[in-house]
């Protein structure tokens, strides 16, 4: 049975290689103060920031400079940002990159006008904000996260060897996003197909969550077997627009909210990647990649029937003279050749972890309970040993 539940997305879209134009339309309800922000400096390189700053500056826009938002933002480069716009009074939060910029921005967002120290209270204590935010808008540059369309924000802090989402409220949610495909065409071949797995997995947490004949599971099959399509054809030609596009508007509905309505929802490949993302800062996509086939190995009988239907409907596995577990393992293999064929990383060896590091990214797992199997840190100890 469909669980109950509220929806709503406050985020307004603009979707197209024409998109960034409707920047003058967005800037007019924000006062003269904008947070500049990007990342290490592609979109220096390939123009977008020179696009950007003319639509600014066309605009009457006072701009305050924050580059240098790394992959995987750490809490001190977040201390930075909540300074930069406390100095500068600002008004608007503009991430223009991938979702490190984007989760970013949030994170500022909900601790400019907050006294307390954002990473205890936001990602130690998971609160929700209890003062003023700042609104953010989005240029994206990288399909992959769904930070576009939805209030998550990740944040790693090295010290603590801690890298740590939360889900904020509806109303930490950009205010806007422009995706404009074009501007992925950019990215390397590896950050591309981070993203994809990224994409692809973030549906597979939703989607291997209950028994139940649910709505979303059926948009999830949708999404997954439109993932698998384009990303195919990016891989052979990164500049297929169709396919390049295709790619970033499932990125968006992969994760903004909608197919995990009604559903309990897994995420512990997400909890397995990050562990091991704060112990080897790998990209996020990457540490999806090198944990998945393990776990879902470990957790298929425990959801046998769900993966039954995902060998048949994602991978058209005929289930002909096959018990359910030759089906469902032939779906994980279909799976396991679609990710050597786009080329993601298969283990965390080649991320860099090591064997000592097992039992430190095993604490630094926090396991969920909404999944198949409610994994114990025994198991996840062995899951991972066996990603290496
Ligand atoms: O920093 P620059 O120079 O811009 O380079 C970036 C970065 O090195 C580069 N890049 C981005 N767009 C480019 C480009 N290079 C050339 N051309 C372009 N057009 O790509 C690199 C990675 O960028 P990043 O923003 O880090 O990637 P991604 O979008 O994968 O974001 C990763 C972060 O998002 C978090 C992850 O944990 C990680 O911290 N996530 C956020 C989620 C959310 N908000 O819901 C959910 C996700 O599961 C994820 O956890
Ligand atoms: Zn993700």
């Amino acid at each position: 049975m469909l669980g109950n539940f509220s929806y709503k997305n406050a985020t307004k879209l603009y979707f197209g290689d024409d998109s960034l134009k409707f920047l003058n339309d967005e800037l007019p309800k924000y006062g003269k103060n904008v947070q500049l922000i990007y990342g290490g400096g592609s979109i220096k390189k390939n123009g977008i920031y020179d696009e950007v700053v003319k639509i600014l500056e066309a605009n009457g826009k006072n701009i305050v400079e924050d580059p240098g938002v790394m992959p995987n933002p750490t809490v001190e480069k977040l201390y930075e940002g909540i300074r930069i716009a406390r100095e500068n009074n600002v008004d608007l939060l503009l991430a223009v990159g991938g979702g490190s910029c984007c989760d970013y921005a949030k994170a500022v967002s909900v601790s400019v006008n907050c006294d307390e120290d954002p990473w205890d209270k936001y990602y130690l204590r998971f609160e929700e904000p209890t003062c003023e935010i700042i609104p953010v808008g989005c240029i994206l540059t990288m399909a992959g996260t769904g930070s576009e369309m939805n209030a998550g924000s990740v944040i790693t802090n090295h010290e603590q060897k801690l890298k740590i989402g939360h889900v904020f409220g509806e109303e930490i949610m950009p205010k806007f996003s422009i995706l404009n495909p074009k501007f992925t065409m950019s990215l390397p071949k590896r950050q591309m197909v981070a993203g994809i797995y990224d994409i692809f997995n973030h549906i597979c947490e939703q989607y291997f969550s209950g028994e139940d004949d649910n709505t979303s599971d059926y948009l999830a099959e949708a999404l997954m077997k439109s993932v698998i399509h384009s990303s195919l054809i990016a891989v052979e030609d990164p500049n297929d627009y169709e396919a390049r596009s295709n790619i970033m508007w499932s990125a968006t509905w992969a994760l903004n909210t909608l197919i995990s309505r009604g559903k309990s929802t897994d995420w512990m490949v997400h909890m397995l990647g990050q562990a091991a993302g704060a112990y080897t800062d790998a990209t996020h996509g990457m540490t999806l990649s090198a944990v998945s086939l393990p776990y879902y190995r470990y957790i298929m009988p425990y959801g046998l029937a769900k993966f039954v239907r995902f060998a048949e409907n994602v991978w058209d596995v005929c289930p002909d003279g096959k018990t359910d577990e030759q089906i469902a393992q032939e779906g994980l293999k279909a799976l396991e050749d679609w990710m050597r064929k786009i080329g993601v990383s298969m283990n965390l060896t080649e991320l860099g972890a090591t064997e000592d590091m097992i039992d430190g990214i095993t604490e630094a797992t926090f396991i969920l309970e909404g999944g198949y199997k409610v994994l114990t840190k025994d198991e996840v100890r062995e899951i991972l040993k066996q990603c290496l």
